[in-house]
Protein backbone atom coordinates (compact mmCIF):
# COMPACT_ATOMS: atom_id res chain seq x y z
CA UNK A 1 0.00 0.00 0.00
CA UNK A 2 1.49 3.23 -0.96
CA UNK A 3 1.67 6.29 1.78
CA UNK A 4 3.43 8.88 -0.34
CA UNK A 5 1.84 12.16 1.69
CA UNK A 6 4.74 11.50 4.51
CA UNK A 7 7.42 12.72 2.21
CA UNK A 8 5.78 16.04 1.70
CA UNK A 9 7.47 18.72 4.11
CA UNK A 10 4.22 20.17 4.82
CA UNK A 11 3.36 16.95 6.41
CA UNK A 12 6.45 16.89 8.60
CA UNK A 13 5.42 15.82 12.84
CA UNK A 14 6.81 19.48 13.13
CA UNK A 15 4.61 21.42 10.25
CA UNK A 16 1.59 19.38 11.17
CA UNK A 17 1.64 20.56 15.05
CA UNK A 18 2.40 24.55 13.92
CA UNK A 19 -0.25 24.45 12.14
CA UNK A 20 -2.53 22.33 14.10
CA UNK A 21 -1.28 25.08 16.60
CA UNK A 22 -2.82 28.05 14.87
CA UNK A 23 -5.70 26.46 14.24
CA UNK A 24 -6.09 25.73 17.82
CA UNK A 25 -5.89 30.04 18.16
CA UNK A 26 -8.53 30.42 15.92
CA UNK A 27 -11.09 28.29 17.34
CA UNK A 28 -10.30 29.73 20.71
CA UNK A 29 -10.47 33.44 19.58
CA UNK A 30 -13.82 32.62 17.18
CA UNK A 31 -15.52 30.75 19.89
CA UNK A 32 -15.74 32.80 23.33
CA UNK A 33 -19.09 31.69 24.85
CA UNK A 34 -18.15 27.55 23.80
CA UNK A 35 -14.87 28.44 25.86
CA UNK A 36 -16.22 29.73 28.41
CA UNK A 37 -19.56 27.35 28.75
CA UNK A 38 -16.94 24.17 28.73
CA UNK A 39 -14.97 25.59 31.84
CA UNK A 40 -18.34 26.26 33.73
CA UNK A 41 -19.65 22.43 32.59
CA UNK A 42 -16.06 21.21 33.73
CA UNK A 43 -16.85 21.95 37.40
CA UNK A 44 -19.79 19.41 37.72
CA UNK A 45 -18.83 16.84 34.31
CA UNK A 46 -16.31 14.26 34.08
CA UNK A 47 -13.90 16.14 31.05
CA UNK A 48 -16.36 19.12 31.33
CA UNK A 49 -19.02 17.53 29.11
CA UNK A 50 -22.13 14.58 29.53
CA UNK A 51 -20.63 11.57 27.68
CA UNK A 52 -16.34 11.99 27.28
CA UNK A 53 -16.12 11.14 23.90
CA UNK A 54 -17.48 14.60 23.21
CA UNK A 55 -14.29 15.52 23.76
CA UNK A 56 -12.77 13.37 20.67
CA UNK A 57 -13.15 16.30 18.80
CA UNK A 58 -10.10 18.58 18.01
CA UNK A 59 -11.05 21.59 19.36
CA UNK A 60 -9.90 22.86 22.45
CA UNK A 61 -12.70 22.56 23.80
CA UNK A 62 -16.64 21.05 22.74
CA UNK A 63 -18.69 23.23 20.38
CA UNK A 64 -21.63 23.87 22.42
CA UNK A 65 -24.68 23.34 20.30
CA UNK A 66 -27.57 25.88 20.50
CA UNK A 67 -29.66 24.40 17.76
CA UNK A 68 -29.27 21.94 15.16
CA UNK A 69 -32.09 22.06 12.26
CA UNK A 70 -31.74 20.00 8.95
CA UNK A 71 -28.05 19.58 7.77
CA UNK A 72 -27.19 22.42 9.89
CA UNK A 73 -25.83 23.23 13.28
CA UNK A 74 -25.67 26.54 14.64
CA UNK A 75 -22.88 27.09 18.21
CA UNK A 76 -23.02 28.83 21.36
CA UNK A 77 -21.32 31.45 19.38
CA UNK A 78 -24.18 31.98 16.61
CA UNK A 79 -21.83 30.07 13.99
CA UNK A 80 -23.18 27.83 11.74
CA UNK A 81 -21.74 24.77 10.28
CA UNK A 82 -22.30 22.29 7.60
CA UNK A 83 -23.54 18.70 9.46
CA UNK A 84 -21.19 16.27 7.65
CA UNK A 85 -21.15 14.18 11.04
CA UNK A 86 -24.82 14.19 11.63
CA UNK A 87 -24.42 12.83 14.89
CA UNK A 88 -22.21 10.08 13.81
CA UNK A 89 -25.03 9.07 11.93
CA UNK A 90 -27.69 9.48 14.74
CA UNK A 91 -28.97 12.79 12.45
CA UNK A 92 -28.49 11.11 9.11
CA UNK A 93 -32.15 12.63 8.27
CA UNK A 94 -31.53 15.42 9.29
CA UNK A 95 -31.65 17.25 12.78
CA UNK A 96 -35.38 17.39 13.98
CA UNK A 97 -36.89 16.00 10.92
CA UNK A 98 -40.63 17.50 11.13
CA UNK A 99 -42.75 14.44 11.00
CA UNK A 100 -40.51 12.74 13.91
CA UNK A 101 -40.50 16.52 15.50
CA UNK A 102 -44.32 16.54 15.33
CA UNK A 103 -45.34 12.92 16.57
CA UNK A 104 -42.97 13.18 19.46
CA UNK A 105 -44.68 16.54 19.96
CA UNK A 106 -47.63 14.76 20.42
CA UNK A 107 -46.89 11.84 21.74
CA UNK A 108 -45.21 13.84 24.72
CA UNK A 109 -48.33 14.76 26.63
CA UNK A 110 -50.30 11.31 26.30
CA UNK A 111 -47.51 9.70 28.34
CA UNK A 112 -43.95 8.84 27.84
CA UNK A 113 -43.50 4.88 29.40
CA UNK A 114 -45.40 2.46 30.77
CA UNK A 115 -43.72 -1.02 30.57
CA UNK A 116 -47.14 -1.61 28.17
CA UNK A 117 -46.95 -1.65 24.59
CA UNK A 118 -48.85 1.64 22.85
CA UNK A 119 -51.93 0.86 19.83
CA UNK A 120 -49.16 2.00 17.05
CA UNK A 121 -47.41 -1.18 18.06
CA UNK A 122 -49.25 -2.90 15.42
CA UNK A 123 -48.80 -0.96 12.57
CA UNK A 124 -44.97 -0.20 13.46
CA UNK A 125 -44.35 -3.88 13.19
CA UNK A 126 -45.55 -3.79 9.72
CA UNK A 127 -43.83 -1.04 8.63
CA UNK A 128 -40.90 -2.52 9.91
CA UNK A 129 -41.47 -5.45 7.90
CA UNK A 130 -42.49 -3.73 5.00
CA UNK A 131 -39.02 -1.62 4.97
CA UNK A 132 -36.27 -4.19 6.11
CA UNK A 133 -38.32 -7.47 5.06
CA UNK A 134 -37.78 -9.60 8.09
CA UNK A 135 -41.01 -10.37 9.74
CA UNK A 136 -40.38 -10.68 13.42
CA UNK A 137 -38.82 -7.39 15.66
CA UNK A 138 -37.76 -6.53 18.92
CA UNK A 139 -36.88 -3.25 20.68
CA UNK A 140 -34.10 -1.41 21.73
CA UNK A 141 -33.01 1.71 23.27
CA UNK A 142 -29.51 1.74 21.54
CA UNK A 143 -27.74 -0.34 18.75
CA UNK A 144 -25.27 -1.53 21.87
CA UNK A 145 -28.19 -2.74 23.58
CA UNK A 146 -29.51 -4.26 20.21
CA UNK A 147 -26.63 -6.01 19.54
CA UNK A 148 -26.43 -7.74 23.17
CA UNK A 149 -29.53 -8.78 23.44
CA UNK A 150 -28.96 -10.49 20.02
CA UNK A 151 -25.94 -12.64 20.97
CA UNK A 152 -27.86 -13.55 24.26
CA UNK A 153 -30.43 -15.08 21.44
CA UNK A 154 -27.70 -16.45 19.01
CA UNK A 155 -26.58 -18.08 21.64
CA UNK A 156 -28.97 -19.57 23.37
CA UNK A 157 -31.15 -20.86 20.46
CA UNK A 158 -27.84 -22.83 18.95
CA UNK A 159 -26.64 -23.42 22.04
CA UNK A 160 -23.13 -22.76 20.59
CA UNK A 161 -20.38 -20.44 22.52
CA UNK A 162 -18.79 -18.96 20.10
CA UNK A 163 -19.49 -15.33 18.38
CA UNK A 164 -17.60 -14.40 15.12
CA UNK A 165 -16.64 -10.92 14.52
CA UNK A 166 -14.31 -8.99 11.73
CA UNK A 167 -11.36 -6.88 12.86
CA UNK A 168 -11.87 -3.18 12.80
CA UNK A 169 -15.38 -4.13 13.61
CA UNK A 170 -17.28 -1.43 16.09
CA UNK A 171 -20.94 -2.62 17.61
CA UNK A 172 -21.30 -0.60 20.23
CA UNK A 173 -20.37 -0.87 24.13
CA UNK A 174 -20.55 -4.99 23.90
CA UNK A 175 -18.02 -6.65 25.87
CA UNK A 176 -17.64 -9.68 23.54
CA UNK A 177 -16.93 -7.55 20.64
CA UNK A 178 -14.49 -5.05 21.65
CA UNK A 179 -11.73 -7.27 20.27
CA UNK A 180 -8.42 -6.78 17.75
CA UNK A 181 -7.07 -9.24 15.97
CA UNK A 182 -3.65 -9.54 17.03
CA UNK A 183 -1.38 -11.99 15.14
CA UNK A 184 -4.02 -14.51 14.30
CA UNK A 185 -5.43 -14.10 17.70
CA UNK A 186 -8.59 -12.91 19.53
CA UNK A 187 -6.87 -9.87 21.90
CA UNK A 188 -8.81 -7.69 24.17
CA UNK A 189 -8.78 -3.83 22.85
CA UNK A 190 -6.22 -2.26 24.99
CA UNK A 191 -8.11 1.47 25.01
CA UNK A 192 -11.06 -0.84 26.88
CA UNK A 193 -11.12 0.38 30.75
CA UNK A 194 -12.25 -2.17 33.52
CA UNK A 195 -11.78 -4.86 31.32
CA UNK A 196 -12.19 -8.35 32.66
CA UNK A 197 -14.83 -10.25 29.90
CA UNK A 198 -12.25 -13.59 28.55
CA UNK A 199 -12.49 -12.55 24.79
CA UNK A 200 -10.29 -14.90 23.56
CA UNK A 201 -12.38 -17.82 25.12
CA UNK A 202 -15.86 -17.03 23.34
CA UNK A 203 -14.74 -14.62 20.71
CA UNK A 204 -13.44 -15.53 17.28
CA UNK A 205 -11.73 -12.66 15.08
CA UNK A 206 -11.02 -12.50 11.14
CA UNK A 207 -9.58 -10.26 8.29
CA UNK A 208 -12.88 -8.41 6.44
CA UNK A 209 -13.32 -9.67 2.77
CA UNK A 210 -11.35 -13.48 3.63
CA UNK A 211 -13.47 -16.02 2.88
CA UNK A 212 -10.87 -18.67 3.78
CA UNK A 213 -10.01 -17.59 7.01
CA UNK A 214 -13.89 -17.43 7.30
CA UNK A 215 -14.85 -20.85 6.71
CA UNK A 216 -11.70 -21.98 8.86
CA UNK A 217 -13.59 -20.11 12.22
CA UNK A 218 -16.72 -21.81 11.45
CA UNK A 219 -15.84 -25.13 10.33
CA UNK A 220 -16.07 -26.86 13.59
CA UNK A 221 -19.31 -25.60 13.96
CA UNK A 222 -19.19 -23.91 17.69
CA UNK A 223 -19.65 -20.18 16.18
CA UNK A 224 -23.45 -19.15 17.15
CA UNK A 225 -23.08 -15.81 14.81
CA UNK A 226 -21.48 -14.14 12.86
CA UNK A 227 -22.12 -10.63 13.68
CA UNK A 228 -20.64 -8.00 11.14
CA UNK A 229 -21.51 -4.64 9.44
CA UNK A 230 -22.54 -5.24 5.71
CA UNK A 231 -19.02 -2.75 4.98
CA UNK A 232 -17.10 -2.18 7.60
CA UNK A 233 -17.62 1.80 8.62
CA UNK A 234 -15.98 2.45 11.71
CA UNK A 235 -12.14 1.78 11.06
CA UNK A 236 -12.49 3.85 7.93
CA UNK A 237 -15.37 2.87 5.32
CA UNK A 238 -14.00 -0.73 3.68
CA UNK A 239 -16.25 -1.68 1.16
CA UNK A 240 -16.66 -5.63 0.30
CA UNK A 241 -15.32 -7.04 -2.42
CA UNK A 242 -17.64 -8.45 -4.97
CA UNK A 243 -19.35 -11.85 -4.10
CA UNK A 244 -18.03 -11.35 -0.90
CA UNK A 245 -21.33 -11.36 0.95
CA UNK A 246 -23.07 -13.92 -1.16
CA UNK A 247 -20.25 -16.91 -0.45
CA UNK A 248 -20.44 -15.43 3.33
CA UNK A 249 -23.76 -16.12 3.69
CA UNK A 250 -23.71 -19.45 1.85
CA UNK A 251 -20.89 -20.19 4.33
CA UNK A 252 -22.74 -19.47 7.41
CA UNK A 253 -25.36 -21.51 6.28
CA UNK A 254 -23.85 -24.65 5.28
CA UNK A 255 -22.24 -24.59 8.80
CA UNK A 256 -25.41 -23.82 11.17
CA UNK A 257 -23.88 -20.06 11.61
CA UNK A 258 -26.91 -17.03 11.98
CA UNK A 259 -25.76 -14.29 10.07
CA UNK A 260 -26.44 -10.81 11.90
CA UNK A 261 -25.81 -7.91 10.00
CA UNK A 262 -25.82 -4.68 12.06
CA UNK A 263 -26.91 -1.83 10.10
CA UNK A 264 -26.47 0.76 11.85
CA UNK A 265 -24.39 2.65 9.45
CA UNK A 266 -24.92 0.80 6.39
CA UNK A 267 -28.56 2.01 6.65
CA UNK A 268 -26.53 4.96 5.04
CA UNK A 269 -26.94 2.19 1.62
CA UNK A 270 -30.40 3.14 0.66
CA UNK A 271 -33.89 2.52 0.99
CA UNK A 272 -33.73 -0.21 3.86
CA UNK A 273 -30.40 -0.92 4.21
CA UNK A 274 -27.39 -3.01 2.83
CA UNK A 275 -29.05 -6.09 2.99
CA UNK A 276 -32.33 -4.95 1.06
CA UNK A 277 -30.41 -3.29 -1.91
CA UNK A 278 -28.41 -6.30 -2.10
CA UNK A 279 -30.56 -8.90 -1.95
CA UNK A 280 -29.08 -10.81 0.96
CA UNK A 281 -31.17 -12.68 3.41
CA UNK A 282 -29.95 -12.19 6.97
CA UNK A 283 -31.20 -14.09 9.90
CA UNK A 284 -30.89 -11.11 12.02
CA UNK A 285 -30.27 -7.33 11.14
CA UNK A 286 -29.81 -4.45 13.68
CA UNK A 287 -30.35 -0.95 12.88
CA UNK A 288 -29.93 1.86 15.86
CA UNK A 289 -29.27 5.12 15.72
CA UNK A 290 -30.97 7.07 13.25
CA UNK A 291 -33.86 4.67 12.50
CA UNK A 292 -36.42 6.48 14.93
CA UNK A 293 -34.88 10.14 13.10
CA UNK A 294 -32.35 10.50 16.20
CA UNK A 295 -34.31 9.93 19.17
CA UNK A 296 -32.80 6.91 20.91
CA UNK A 297 -33.82 3.64 19.37
CA UNK A 298 -32.77 0.39 17.87
CA UNK A 299 -34.44 -2.26 16.63
CA UNK A 300 -33.42 -6.15 15.80
CA UNK A 301 -35.76 -7.84 13.27
CA UNK A 302 -35.08 -11.91 12.63
CA UNK A 303 -37.01 -14.44 10.47
CA UNK A 304 -39.95 -16.55 11.45
CA UNK A 305 -37.75 -19.27 11.17
CA UNK A 306 -35.44 -18.08 14.04
CA UNK A 307 -38.82 -16.44 15.76
CA UNK A 308 -40.19 -20.25 16.25
CA UNK A 309 -36.40 -21.27 17.41
CA UNK A 310 -36.13 -18.16 20.08
CA UNK A 311 -39.70 -18.66 21.67
CA UNK A 312 -39.20 -22.19 22.56
CA UNK A 313 -35.38 -21.09 23.99
CA UNK A 314 -37.39 -18.55 26.43
CA UNK A 315 -40.24 -21.69 27.37
CA UNK A 316 -37.21 -24.02 27.70
CA UNK A 317 -35.45 -21.78 30.26
CA UNK A 318 -36.87 -21.47 33.97
CA UNK A 319 -39.12 -18.21 35.11
CA UNK A 320 -36.86 -15.37 35.90
CA UNK A 321 -34.81 -12.47 34.57
CA UNK A 322 -33.66 -13.22 30.93
CA UNK A 323 -30.99 -10.72 30.80
CA UNK A 324 -32.15 -9.35 27.29
CA UNK A 325 -34.34 -5.93 27.43
CA UNK A 326 -34.75 -2.60 29.63
CA UNK A 327 -37.32 -0.85 31.25
CA UNK A 328 -37.56 1.50 28.60
CA UNK A 329 -37.56 -0.34 25.50
CA UNK A 330 -40.23 -0.33 23.06
CA UNK A 331 -41.57 2.89 25.00
CA UNK A 332 -44.27 5.10 23.81
CA UNK A 333 -42.46 8.27 22.78
CA UNK A 334 -40.09 6.08 20.73
CA UNK A 335 -42.77 4.01 18.96
CA UNK A 336 -44.68 7.20 17.73
CA UNK A 337 -40.94 8.67 16.89
CA UNK A 338 -40.17 5.41 14.94
CA UNK A 339 -44.18 5.23 13.33
CA UNK A 340 -43.12 9.01 11.73
CA UNK A 341 -39.55 7.65 10.73
CA UNK A 342 -40.64 4.56 9.11
CA UNK A 343 -43.71 6.76 7.38
CA UNK A 344 -41.63 9.63 6.16
CA UNK A 345 -37.99 9.20 6.16
CA UNK A 346 -37.28 5.17 5.39
CA UNK A 347 -38.93 6.00 1.71
CA UNK A 348 -37.30 6.04 -1.56
CA UNK A 349 -38.41 9.70 -1.90
CA UNK A 350 -36.55 10.71 0.96
CA UNK A 351 -33.64 8.48 -0.06
CA UNK A 352 -32.98 9.70 -3.84
CA UNK A 353 -32.06 13.21 -3.17
CA UNK A 354 -29.76 12.15 -0.43
CA UNK A 355 -28.03 9.58 -2.49
CA UNK A 356 -27.94 12.08 -5.76
CA UNK A 357 -26.10 14.97 -3.39
CA UNK A 358 -23.53 12.44 -2.22
CA UNK A 359 -22.79 11.56 -5.52
CA UNK A 360 -22.08 14.94 -6.71
CA UNK A 361 -19.64 15.32 -3.14
CA UNK A 362 -17.84 12.20 -4.03
CA UNK A 363 -17.28 13.16 -7.25
CA UNK A 364 -16.10 16.34 -6.23
CA UNK A 365 -13.95 14.73 -3.79
CA UNK A 366 -12.25 12.65 -6.68
CA UNK A 367 -11.33 15.43 -8.43
CA UNK A 368 -9.82 17.58 -6.01
CA UNK A 369 -7.68 14.37 -5.02
CA UNK A 370 -7.08 14.23 -8.69
CA UNK A 371 -6.28 17.92 -8.87
CA UNK A 372 -3.65 18.07 -6.33
CA UNK A 373 -2.13 14.63 -7.14
CA UNK A 374 -2.53 12.70 -3.78
CA UNK A 375 -2.01 9.27 -3.04
CA UNK A 376 -6.06 9.32 -1.54
CA UNK A 377 -8.12 7.50 -2.36
CA UNK A 378 -12.41 7.84 -1.30
CA UNK A 379 -14.50 4.93 -0.86
CA UNK A 380 -18.64 5.42 -0.78
CA UNK A 381 -21.65 3.47 0.50
CA UNK A 382 -24.85 5.54 -0.72
CA UNK A 383 -25.00 8.86 1.39
CA UNK A 384 -21.19 7.79 3.52
CA UNK A 385 -18.27 8.31 1.75
CA UNK A 386 -14.87 8.32 3.59
CA UNK A 387 -11.00 9.47 2.67
CA UNK A 388 -7.98 7.64 2.94
CA UNK A 389 -4.32 8.31 3.03
CA UNK A 390 -3.56 5.51 0.63
CA UNK A 391 -3.69 5.30 -2.95
CA UNK A 392 -5.75 1.76 -2.88
CA UNK A 393 -8.96 1.59 -1.10
CA UNK A 394 -8.40 -0.40 1.64
CA UNK A 395 -9.52 -4.48 1.75
CA UNK A 396 -9.76 -5.14 5.91
CA UNK A 397 -8.76 -2.99 8.84
CA UNK A 398 -5.03 -3.48 8.76
CA UNK A 399 -5.05 -1.34 5.35
CA UNK A 400 -6.70 1.31 6.82
CA UNK A 401 -3.96 0.90 9.95
CA UNK A 402 -0.96 1.06 7.75
CA UNK A 403 -1.92 4.18 5.36
CA UNK A 404 -3.76 6.33 9.06
CA UNK A 405 -2.06 9.49 9.48
CA UNK A 406 -3.86 10.83 12.75
CA UNK A 407 -2.02 14.29 13.19
CA UNK A 408 -3.27 15.22 9.56
CA UNK A 409 -6.95 13.87 10.02
CA UNK A 410 -7.15 15.52 13.08
CA UNK A 411 -5.56 19.02 11.52
CA UNK A 412 -8.14 18.84 8.97
CA UNK A 413 -10.93 18.33 11.21
CA UNK A 414 -9.98 20.95 13.08
CA UNK A 415 -9.49 22.86 9.84
CA UNK A 416 -12.87 22.43 8.39
CA UNK A 417 -14.29 22.99 11.76
CA UNK A 418 -13.11 26.72 11.79
CA UNK A 419 -14.25 27.32 8.38
CA UNK A 420 -18.02 25.86 9.04
CA UNK A 421 -17.65 22.21 8.34
CA UNK A 422 -18.55 19.47 10.78
CA UNK A 423 -16.93 16.06 10.29
CA UNK A 424 -16.70 12.71 12.01
CA UNK A 425 -14.04 13.50 14.47
CA UNK A 426 -12.94 9.67 14.88
CA UNK A 427 -11.80 9.29 10.96
CA UNK A 428 -12.28 11.09 7.71
CA UNK A 429 -16.34 10.17 7.38
CA UNK A 430 -19.21 12.48 5.37
CA UNK A 431 -22.18 11.48 5.63
CA UNK A 432 -24.88 13.35 3.73
CA UNK A 433 -28.38 13.90 4.93
CA UNK A 434 -31.58 14.17 2.68
CA UNK A 435 -31.45 18.38 4.24
CA UNK A 436 -28.18 18.58 2.81
CA UNK A 437 -28.23 21.19 0.03
CA UNK A 438 -25.38 22.30 -2.53
CA UNK A 439 -24.30 25.17 -0.96
CA UNK A 440 -23.35 22.73 2.18
CA UNK A 441 -21.01 20.57 -0.31
CA UNK A 442 -19.57 23.24 -2.17
CA UNK A 443 -18.54 24.49 1.67
CA UNK A 444 -16.87 21.13 1.94
CA UNK A 445 -15.31 20.84 -1.57
CA UNK A 446 -13.94 24.76 -1.29
CA UNK A 447 -12.81 23.89 2.50
CA UNK A 448 -10.61 20.84 1.13
CA UNK A 449 -9.15 22.86 -1.55
CA UNK A 450 -7.81 25.51 1.31
CA UNK A 451 -6.58 22.56 3.15
CA UNK A 452 -4.89 21.45 0.57
CA UNK A 453 -3.15 24.78 -0.79
CA UNK A 454 -2.61 25.08 2.63
C1 LIG B 1 -22.29 -0.42 13.39
C2 LIG B 1 -22.58 0.08 14.77
N1 LIG B 1 -23.30 -0.68 15.60
C3 LIG B 1 -23.59 -0.27 16.83
C4 LIG B 1 -23.16 0.94 17.30
C5 LIG B 1 -23.50 1.38 18.68
O1 LIG B 1 -24.45 2.38 18.67
P1 LIG B 1 -24.86 3.08 20.04
O2 LIG B 1 -23.62 3.80 20.50
O3 LIG B 1 -25.95 4.01 19.66
O4 LIG B 1 -25.27 2.01 20.97
C6 LIG B 1 -22.40 1.76 16.47
C7 LIG B 1 -21.91 3.07 16.95
O5 LIG B 1 -21.13 3.74 16.32
C8 LIG B 1 -22.11 1.33 15.18
O6 LIG B 1 -21.39 2.06 14.34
Amino acid sequence: MTTALPQHPALAPAALARRFATETQRFTASHPRSMALAEQAAQHFLFGVPLHWMRDWPSPASLCVQQAQGAQLTCADGLTYSDFCLGDTGAMFGHSPAPVAQAIAQQASRGLTSMLPSTQTAEVGQLLAATFDLPQWQMALTASDANRFLLRWARAVTQRPQLLVFDGCYHGAVDDTLVDLVDGKTVARPSILGQVHNHAAFTRIIPFNDLVALEAALADRQVACLLAEPALTNCGLVLPEPGFWAAAQALCQRYGTLLALDETHTLSTGCGGYARVHGLAPDLLVIGKAVAGGLPCAVYGFSDALAQRMREAKQAAPEGHSGIGTTLAGNALTLAALHAALTHLHTPATYAPMLALADTLAQGLRERIAAHGLDWSLTQLGARMELHCSAQPPRNADDVRRSSQPALEALLHLFMLNRGVLLTPFHSMLLVSPATTAADVHKVLDGLDAFLAA
